[in-house]
């Protein structure tokens, strides 16, 4: 049985103040390493995240065969070779894969196993096996892979590939950038292209990697198609900086009077830094510096300071995939803004690592902040003058996300608050009180 922890936020001593580097994109780090699993010959990938999440990616290929001799730095990040199974294919694995919490390492999986006639049973842990999976099994299963039992939602689930995969024209139902990973990879074992169109733009991290290992993609708004047969070709990768874990220490510096930070080495990906155009149009001062590029992955510096005033604004149904896991922080600060802030079509955010939408309006209450759901629209009514009330308790839900954004209310404010089961933020964000610290010295 899992037991709860308590863990105690006390506020940061000072504002934030100076440059640091995050841990590597937890996204851009599953790719790297699934990708050099399937490819012929030894991948060299740099810079990726060492956490839970990932672990689950590294072991997951281990037991299907790819040999993995990754090290970890001084900077905490791993590099190293992968040598992957290429055209011979993943061996069957003696045990089923535990993908943990990592709802990443078991739909992307189940792209890359589609097109190899092995059983693989895919399962997590509670929070995984809660959540939606028939969106990827729908696609693959009109493929040619078979899953056991059939049409089922959750894990654990058997999947069973084939060799005679099926080119597919698939409409997405949602912009996921799983699903669609998922529906390529299995592409590159079709006789065809493949192609995969979205109602709205998600993250293209796959369509970027890709073309790296030589597969041939094409992709503009809204969709992307892949050609196959294909074998992977080892290549080299550079992973950088999570944006997603820079979102963090953006928010806290806009909600710490006296704060200036940045943040470098970041990725700058357009489809990931939806966070800092919600926060400009709230009224913050934040900046973005590209410096270069990771393969076809752009990075480079983004600056916040703090700047008092914030406004309540929109974010219309088609940028919230771009913000998608920033929704809990970004509300946060938007409980300093005047006025209301609105998320449209925000209901991809019920079947996170938790019910975010239910969990952040739960936590938000507890800070005596007015939040609803409308649908799946989310409101957050502001207030400029707010404060952290004493003997704060929230529940992480055993979710990374949410956990570091409910420490923000205790590091950027004057009041201690608890979070319950806070070291889930290892899912991917090793490190975040320390470097919240070191900012604050
Ligand atoms: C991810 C895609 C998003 C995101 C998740 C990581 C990825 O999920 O929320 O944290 O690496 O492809 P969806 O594909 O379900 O939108």
């Amino acid at each position: 049985m899992e037991t709860s922890s308590c863990t105690q936020i006390n506020p940061l001593p000072h504002a934030l103040n100076g440059s640091i580097r995050v841990p590597g994109d937890k996204s851009i780090s599953h790719r790297a390493v699934l990708f050099s699993a399937m490819a012929q010959g030894t991948s060299r990938i740099s810079g990726v995240l060492d956490s839970d999440d990932v672990r689950r990616s590294i072991t997951a290929i281990q037991q299907l065969g790819a040999e993995v001799a990754l090290e970890k730095q001084l900077d905490g990040s791993l590099s190293g070779g992968i040598t992957g199974w290429g055209s011979d294919g993943p061996v069957q694995p003696a045990d089923p894969i535990d993908c943990g919490n990592s709802g990443t390492t078991a739909r992307l999986l189940m792209g890359a196993l589609a097109p190899w006639p092995i059983r693989v049973t895919l399962t997590g842990d509670e929070s995984l096996r809660k959540r939606p999976m028939r969106r990827i099994t729908a696609p693959l299963m009109k493929m040619g892979a078979s899953f056991d039992p059939a049409g089922k939602e959750h894990l654990p689930i058997t999947e069973i590939g084939s060799r005679e995969l099926k080119p597919l024209k698939y409409d997405s139902p949602m912009a996921s950038a799983q699903l669609k990973t998922a529906v390529l990879l299995a592409g590159l074992g079709a006789h065809g292209t493949t192609t995969i169109n979205e109602p709205a733009i998600s993250r293209n991290h796959t369509e970027l990697m890709l073309p790296e290992f030589g597969a041939i993609t094409t992709a503009s708004d809204r969709t992307a198609s892949v050609a196959g047969p294909c074998t992977l070709r080892a290549c080299e990768i550079r992973v950088p900086g999570d944006p997603s874990s820079a979102a963090f220490i953006v928010c806290a510096a806009l909600m710490r009077k006296g704060s200036a930070v940045q943040i470098e080495n970041v990725s700058l990906n357009p489809a990931r830094i939806g966070f800092t155009r919600t926060l400009e149009r709230m009224g913050a001062s934040v900046s973005i510096k590209r410096t270069g590029k990771a393969g076809k992955e752009p990075f480079g510096i983004i600056g916040a300071c703090y700047g008092g005033d914030l406004v309540g604004c929109e974010i219309p149904p088609q940028y919230i995939a771009s913000v998608i896991d920033e929704i809990p922080v970004l509300s946060l600060v938007a409980a300093h803004a005047r006025g209301v802030t609105v998320f449209r079509q925000t209901g991809e955010l019920r079947v996170k690592e938790t019910d975010r939408l239910e969990a952040t309006v739960e936590g938000l209450d507890r800070l005596g902040i007015s939040s609803w759901t409308h649908g799946d629209d989310f409101f957050v009514e502001g207030d400029p003058d707010f404060t952290v009330p004493d003997n704060v308790v929230f529940d992480s839900h055993n979710d990374h996300r949410l956990a570091m954004t409910w420490a923000l209310a205790g590091l950027c404010h004057d009041t201690p608050v608890l979070v319950n089961d806070f070291d889930c933020v290892t899912i991917s964000f090793p490190g975040f009180l320390k470097t919240m610290e070191e900012l604050a010295r």
